[in-house]
């Protein structure tokens, strides 16, 4: 008997040897130690032994059973610190990986320039006034002394939205903020008739010209018009705001220069040129060796205008000037062609 409980340990002992999951441990315990196990066939055949047999087989039965125990408790111990192991490193996590970085929006690049206009242009007292984009030819045009027919209007293609029924005041896309000049002038004057307040507004917006859409000219763009009129205002008024706000938005050694030019709404009329960032005045391909770049129009406003806004012309004086957000970051960010700001390529959009 004693060498039966031997070969039943090392049976046992041996096959737990090869045991390597929770499963097989579970398995082997039913086996080996279960209640129809070979080692519970021993305590129960314990009955039909002798008196004297009975305590030894007994005790060396109890002893292989503690002994498997023992062994049991161990193995089940060790294959579960292994199957943790295996899932710590399956499920390393590497802290020290770089994160993926995160696709924030962000503003368009006309609308940053905008912004920027805007707020130097708060810091000079100018108050932002918004107007309408469909606008009628009246106010795009006639009320800016644009007569009917006159060729000037050829420097402004414009989109029509309905033109039928509507003889000589079409509805159309508005092709310069300028109408809005009007807007604001008939909107202040009517708050004092007989003696309009003093105006000192930027006007901010997209215009619409039925234009060839080339590097260089798009069918929508931005504008930032600027009004100023009260009593005693003069050309000199003119040249040193805008010369300020050159300096604050290029910086204060960007020179500039004041070029005769005409519009139909002023008079005199001016371009100003800002000498060019590319080659600091030199002359290049950018400024087409003038070192110059144009940057925007401006104006005394025309007597004929003041009338239109209801602002006695006699009293009243006032400048003007339209200039492209666009064109602005074009010049600066030596962005070489008109039609990205609307193409919608991010890879362009993310460098702003
Ligand atoms: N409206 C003109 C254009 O779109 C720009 C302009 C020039 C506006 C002179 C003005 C001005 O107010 O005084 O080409």
């Amino acid at each position: 008997m004693q060498d039966k409980l031997n070969e039943i340990e090392k049976a046992a002992l041996e096959s737990l040897a090869v045991v390597d999951d929770p499963a097989a441990v579970e398995a082997w315990r039913v086996t080996h130690l279960g209640r129809s196990s070979e080692l519970m066939g021993v305590f129960s055949s314990l009955g039909k032994l002798s008196k004297e047999e009975r305590p030894v087989v007994g005790a060396a039965a109890n002893r292989v059973k503690v002994a498997l125990e023992a062994a049991l408790e161990e193995k089940a111990a060790a294959v579960k610190n292994a199957a943790l192991a295996k899932s710590l490193a399956e499920e390393k996590l590497d802290v020290t990986l770089p994160g993926r970085a995160k696709n924030i929006g962000r503003l368009h690049p006309s609308t940053q320039q905008l912004r920027r206009v805007l707020a130097i242009l708060a810091e000079m007292g100018f108050q932002v006034f918004t107007s309408r984009e469909v606008e009628t030819d009246d106010m795009n045009f006639q009320m800016l002394n644009f007569p009917l027919h006159h060729p000037a209007r050829d420097m402004q293609d414009t989109f029509f939205v309905e033109a039928e029924n509507r003889g000589d005041n079409p509805i159309l896309m508005r092709t310069h903020t300028s109408p809005g000049q009007i807007h604001a002038m008939r909107k202040f004057a009517a708050t004092n008739p007989s003696d309009p307040p003093p105006i000192r507004i930027a006007l901010p917006g997209m215009c619409f010209r039925y234009e060839q859409i080339t590097a260089r000219s798009e069918v929508q763009f931005n504008q930032v018009e600027g009004l100023a009129v009260g009593k005693n205002i003069t050309f000199a008024d003119l040249k040193g705001t805008i010369a300020d706000f050159v300096r604050r938005m290029f910086g204060e050694g960007a020179r500039l220069r004041f070029r005769a030019s005409y519009f139909p709404f002023t008079e005199p009329s001016a371009e100003i040129d800002v000498e060019c960032f590319v080659c600091g005045g030199k002359g290049c391909q950018v400024c087409k060796n003038s070192g110059w770049l144009e940057i925007l129009g401006c104006g005394m406003v025309h007597p004929n205008v003041l009338m239109n806004g209801g602002y006695d012309p006699k009293v009243y004086s006032g400048f003007a000037w339209g200039m492209g957000p666009e064109r602005q970051l074009m010049l600066r960010n030596k962005v070489g062609d008109i039609r990205y700001f609307w193409g919608n390529d991010v890879r362009f959009l993310e460098q702003f």
